[in-house]
């Protein structure tokens, strides 16, 4: 990518409450210059309008069972609904935002990889195009499920669902970002006492995975972390709902976890000058 190296945030729709300041941030970093990719989950959003409908939803391996009405909801609550309300949010607040799905300028393709999951897309290819001309032009992009197929989908349906994670992990990924954040609802990785882990290699993230210490929700968020590490030095995790974390795991004070295959000494966290200058 020609631009700067964006920093990509995952927001989880589980942090995203009426004292969350993590737009708040958004719109700080953004007036510092720094270029972000924020991608958005609202899963519980999604769970909420399916009861209403009467529809139950379940997850496996962190990943929504999909059936049709579901995927409709997706694209209606997460595409529509949630996607509006942030992007809004940040205009209020200064910033400058520009909400799409991945379906958009067909950012992220994906295919069935699991039928038993109905239309869960996994990540075939990233089309950052799109992606480039909002952020050379200055704008946020924020990004929600759902993903466009890609050309070998057979699936009779327009789109897929896709893991928020998943396409953070993917974007981090293709843009060689110089961080990706996850801000969740827990501190970070917690290990099989529940003590947090502070910092891990790829491979301790491998071996938590496999022996199901990692799980449920945390599963993609580690997956995506390791395809992000292909490119991305540097991986967050930690809590959306304490005051100001996006712009402490920016500043690299942060209090989750960091996954990198790299020793990382504070000095060497991207922009923690620039995070620290205004
Ligand atoms: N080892 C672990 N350490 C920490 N959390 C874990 C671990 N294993 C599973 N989890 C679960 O992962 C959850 C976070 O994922 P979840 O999908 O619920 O939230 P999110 O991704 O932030 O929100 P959304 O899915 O709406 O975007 C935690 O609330 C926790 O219950
Ligand atoms: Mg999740």
């Amino acid at each position: 990518m020609e631009t700067k190296r964006p920093i990509v945030v995952k927001i989880g729709g589980s942090t995203l409450g009426s004292h969350d300041t993590t737009l708040e941030d958004v719109v700080t970093l953004q007036k510092r210059g720094l270029p972000l990719v924020v991608v958005h989950g609202g899963g519980n959003r999604v769970t909420e309008w399916l009861k209403r409908q009467g529809t139950p939803t379940s997850f496996v391996g962190g990943l929504r069972v999909t059936d049709e009405r579901s995927l409709e909801m997706v694209a209606a609550v997460l595409g529509g609904l949630v996607n509006a309300d942030l992007v809004a949010a940040v205009n209020s607040l200064g910033g400058r935002a520009i909400g799409m799905t991945g379906v958009d300028g067909n950012l992220i393709e994906g295919k069935i990889e699991n039928a038993g999951l109905g239309y869960v897309g996994r990540i075939v290819k990233v089309n950052t195009k799109a992606l480039e001309a909002i952020l050379a032009a200055g704008f946020i992009p924020f990004i929600a499920p759902p993903c466009a197929r890609s050309a070998e989908e057979t699936a009779n349906v327009p789109y897929l669902n896709v893991n928020g994670d998943e396409i953070a992990g993917e974007l981090a990924a293709a843009t060689s970002a110089q961080s990706l954040i996850f801000l969740t609802d827990v501190e970070g990785i917690r290990d099989r006492q529940g003590s947090l882990l502070h910092k891990l290699t790829a491979g301790e993230v491998k071996s938590l995975l496999a022996s199901g210490v990692i799980a449920g929700g945390m599963i993609p968020k580690a997956e995506a972390a390791l395809t992000a590490l292909n490119t991305t030095p540097l991986v967050q995790i930690a809590n959306g709902r304490l005051p100001h974390a996006l712009i402490g795991a920016v500043a690299g004070e942060m209090a989750g976890t960091i996954i990198s295959t790299i020793q990382v000494p504070s000095s060497m966290i991207p922009n923690w000058s620039v995070a620290h200058s205004v």
